[in-house]
């Protein structure tokens, strides 16, 4: 898997990369990440990338001819290394996109990667993104300063699921919206000590037995997520997921006010 980044700013990327369980898999080339400056494209002494937008207004527009420079270099160092006849797609970061969610990360966790842009200033010239972009996703519904944090989440989140990524093999599964939580969301952890600040940890979670945990770890999943994400419960529900008992559960819940 491997992904290529075009940013104004790649030195954001290198502490990125070099900390928590990832580091491993970005520094053995499991997920390979090579980041690419359109700067170094740009021709002239200032190396301009970004210029005045046409019709006035504020701000800067990322130009189209450093990025487009930029994009056939990492095409042909792909081609070299042995990329096939399907091209990696080529991403932007903006609100325009699609909202980046699970389901989403799962598909490029089974990818062979992607190119990534990472906007800055107002954005990038329309006619680049007409002429290059794939798709364009999105972190949600706020303005960042740059592509560069939504891809550094999209990156993160898409090598924990890479096998042996994680200490715990398969721990994922029992994060929020995987396949074992049969998209819900997690349950609430504890650890030591067991009293804290006159607080103990739940009884249930002491007893050593094992069936009983489970039981207490699916019914306050099922609670938080009624509580937090009712729509996820539904979509739960019509995949068949949910069993008589967690119907039950969830009957007994108190009703909102
Ligand atoms: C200041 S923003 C430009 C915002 C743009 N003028 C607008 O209003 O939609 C600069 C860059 O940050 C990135 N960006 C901003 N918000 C984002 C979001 N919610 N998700 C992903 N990328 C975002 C995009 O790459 C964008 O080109």
């Amino acid at each position: 898997m491997r992904f290529d980044i075009i940013t104004l700013f790649p030195e954001l990327f290198a502490p990125f990369l070099e900390v928590g369980v990832t580091r491993r898999a970005y520094q053995s080339g499991q997920v390979a990440v090579h980041c690419w400056n359109p700067r170094d494209y740009a021709p002239g002494n200032y190396r301009r990338v970004d210029d005045r937008p046409f019709g006035g207004g504020p701000g800067m527009v990322m130009m189209a001819q450093p990025l487009a420079d930029c994009l056939a270099a990492i095409r042909a160092q792909r081609a070299q290394a042995g990329e096939g006849d399907r091209p990696a797609p080529l991403v932007l970061f903006s609100p325009i996109g699609r909202a980046i969610n699970h389901a989403e990360v799962q598909t490029w966790s089974d990818s062979q990667g992607a190119i990534l842009l990472c906007g800055r200033y107002e954005g990038v010239d329309q006619r680049f993104i007409d002429q290059f972009v794939d798709m364009q996703l999105s972190l949600g519904d706020f303005v960042l300063s740059g592509g560069e944090i939504a891809a550094m989440a999209l990156l993160d989140a898409v090598t924990r699921l890479q096998p042996g990524v994680l200490h715990d093999e398969g721990s994922h599964q029992l994060d929020s919206f995987n396949p074992a939580l049969d998209g819900l969301l997690d349950c609430p952890h504890y650890t030591r000590p067991e009293v804290w600040n006159g607080q103990p940890v739940p009884a249930e979670l002491l007893s050593g037995h094992h069936a009983h945990i489970e039981r207490w770890r699916r019914e306050q999943s099922l609670r938080i997520t009624a509580a937090h994400r009712p729509e996820l419960l539904e979509a739960a529900r019509t995949r068949g997921q949910l069993t008589r008992k967690d119907e039950q559960v969830l009957a007994d819940l108190p009703k909102p006010l």
